[in-house]
């Protein structure tokens, strides 16, 4: 399974290396307009530098809805690091535009998923990679977790080749619960990552091996 983490911030991505177990970047609009990167040129330029720092698949998302633009805006994107992925929404001109860029040997990451036949046609079109959105799916009291499930079995019966990427991740047991749905690719807070190191039996355990090793030096 893959770590990728769900952030713009350069500092962020850069403290997640430095951790050690960092596969990919995915970034959207608004994180981006969180580290109030505007504007084609900065949004480029940050991208550059986002690519500079990680070796692996950092996605990049369009914002173009219509089929030409996303082509053009893609193809620029694509254009900027060997390892951008060009992040499409679940639109119509969106799943005609995967199946282009997959013609073209873009990579690509189909955005915005929230049901298992949105992903049929994400994997269908050729997308490297589906992003069903489990938080946002549990904050309508569905099952995200469910969707991850669903998709994976579809996946595994029909030999889909996409990579299932589990966003929207809130926490440390939607990491764990989507690994154990089989999910290729978890993308994350940092937060949600270090979640996975909480135990108070470590903490205890760790405090009362150092203790005895104290005792025994005397
Ligand atoms: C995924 O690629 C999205 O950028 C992200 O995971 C969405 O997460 P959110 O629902 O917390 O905004």
């Amino acid at each position: 399974m893959q770590f990728f983490i769900d952030t713009a911030s350069i500092e962020q991505i850069k403290e997640a290396k430095d951790f050690g177990l960092l596969d990919g970047v995915t970034t959207n609009p608004s994180l981006m307009a969180k580290e109030g990167i505007t504007g084609k040129e900065n949004i480029r330029n940050h991208y550059a530098k986002i690519c500079d720092v990680v070796d692996g698949d950092v996605s990049a998302e369009v914002i173009a809805t219509d089929f030409d633009g996303i082509m053009e805006e893609g193809r620029a994107l694509a254009k900027i690091a060997p390892n951008i992925v060009v992040k499409v929404p679940m639109i119509k001109d969106g799943v005609k535009a995967i199946s282009n860029f997959t013609k073209e040997g873009i990579k690509t990451n189909c955005t915005l998923v929230f049901s298992p036949g949105q992903a049929i046609l994400a994997a269908k079109a050729g997308a490297t990679y589906v992003s069903p959105f489990i938080g946002r799916v549990d904050d309508l009291t569905w099952s995200g977790m469910q969707l991850i499930h669903d998709i994976a079995e579809i996946y595994a019966i029909q030999g889909f080749d996409t990579l299932i990427l589990s966003a929207s991740i809130r926490n440390a047991l939607h990491i764990v619960d989507a690994a154990k749905a089989g999910t290729d690719v978890v993308t994350s807070p940092l937060s949600a990552y270090m979640g996975l190191l909480k135990h108070p039996l470590t903490d205890i355990g760790l405090e009362k091996f150092l203790a005895d090793h104290r005792k025994a030096k005397g």
